[in-house]
């Protein structure tokens, strides 16, 4: 099947407004499916839908919302009217880094509202759409993080493993109903996540600071492509390789190492 026969009429990407978001919805337009963008920033939204529809000859329709509300859900389906979701990027996310003793508890608490909660009520809803029709596909958006434990992000890593589990999973389990999953592992990529973080990796030493800094659409592309083919797509060969030595090591990465490149990374530690 084609890509837009099997993941159309309409995709809905949540966290639209920018970096891998952004990039998944103009990727899935050059795909021929129409995009519903999902995020708080209604500006942004607007300016991409008019982008995507100039570029692309797709249909697009924006929907304000904060994936942390109770309400979420329902604003998203009383804004799609009778829009029919073939795919879905669960792709929304934030976290903070530093020590977790010293974070706000209800910071915490709506990482986990945005990273998990939401991401498994719309799989529930627009998955039980896509099985009565027999096709359909999600993206779960986990991280290399979600593989490797991150000590001064713990929080965020755990929300990551939450989602590459559950993306995983939902592959074996939702193929029976011919809906495709995947979950997508990036690395660092370039979007706005690491400005509203303290993180900084030029701090680390030279073999480090080569780490690859990935483009949003190369990482969009990767997850794409995986859709239909793997449980877990990790885009990048030097992610792929550091996470295949991370399980070929005994034990995994010793947590201290982690520890350590983490904090290095953390201006103000
Ligand atoms: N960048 C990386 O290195 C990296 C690596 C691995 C995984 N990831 C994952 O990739 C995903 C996308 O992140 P990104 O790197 O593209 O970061 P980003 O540029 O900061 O994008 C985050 C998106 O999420 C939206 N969002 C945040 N809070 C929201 C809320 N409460 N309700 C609705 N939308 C909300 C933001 O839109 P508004 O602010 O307009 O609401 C924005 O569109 C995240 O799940 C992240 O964990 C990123």
């Amino acid at each position: 099947m084609k890509f837009a026969e099997k993941y159309g009429p309409w995709a809905l990407v949540t966290g639209a407004s920018s970096g891998i978001g952004e990039a998944f919805a103009r990727g899935i337009a050059a795909r021929g499916v129409n995009v519903v963008l999902v995020a708080r920033r209604a500006d942004r939204l607007t300016q991409l839908a008019a982008e995507i529809e100039a570029d692309s000859g797709v249909r697009t329709h924006a929907i304000t919302a904060d994936l942390t509300g109770d309400d979420a859900l329902q604003t998203i389906c009383d804004e799609l009217g009778t829009r029919r979701i073939g795919l879905l990027v669960n792709n929304a996310g934030a976290g903070q880094t530093g020590a977790f003793l010293d974070h706000d508890l209800d910071t915490e608490l709506a990482a986990i509202d945005l990273n998990c909660r939401a991401p498994l009520m719309l799989a529930h809803h627009f998955g039980r759409i896509m099985r009565a029709e027999g096709r359909g596909g999600i993206v779960m958006l986990a991280s290399i993080a979600g593989i490797l434990p991150a000590p001064m992000f713990a929080n965020y890593s755990a929300t990551k493993a939450w989602n590459r589990f559950f993306g995983e999973a939902l592959h074996a389990e939702l193929t029976h109903d011919g809906i495709d999953v995947v979950s997508l592992c990036p690395g660092l990529t370039q979007s706005e996540f690491f400005d509203k973080v303290d993180f900084n990796p030029s701090q680390w030493p030279a073999p480090l600071k080569a780490t690859t800094i990935m483009s949003a659409e190369e990482v969009a592309a990767a997850g794409l492509r995986g859709l239909g083919h793997s449980s877990q797509v990790v885009p990048g060969l030097s992610y792929r390789w550091l996470m295949r030595a991370a399980r070929m090591a005994p034990s995994g990465l010793p947590p201290w190492l982690t520890d350590r490149v983490m904090r290095l990374a953390l201006p103000s530690r």
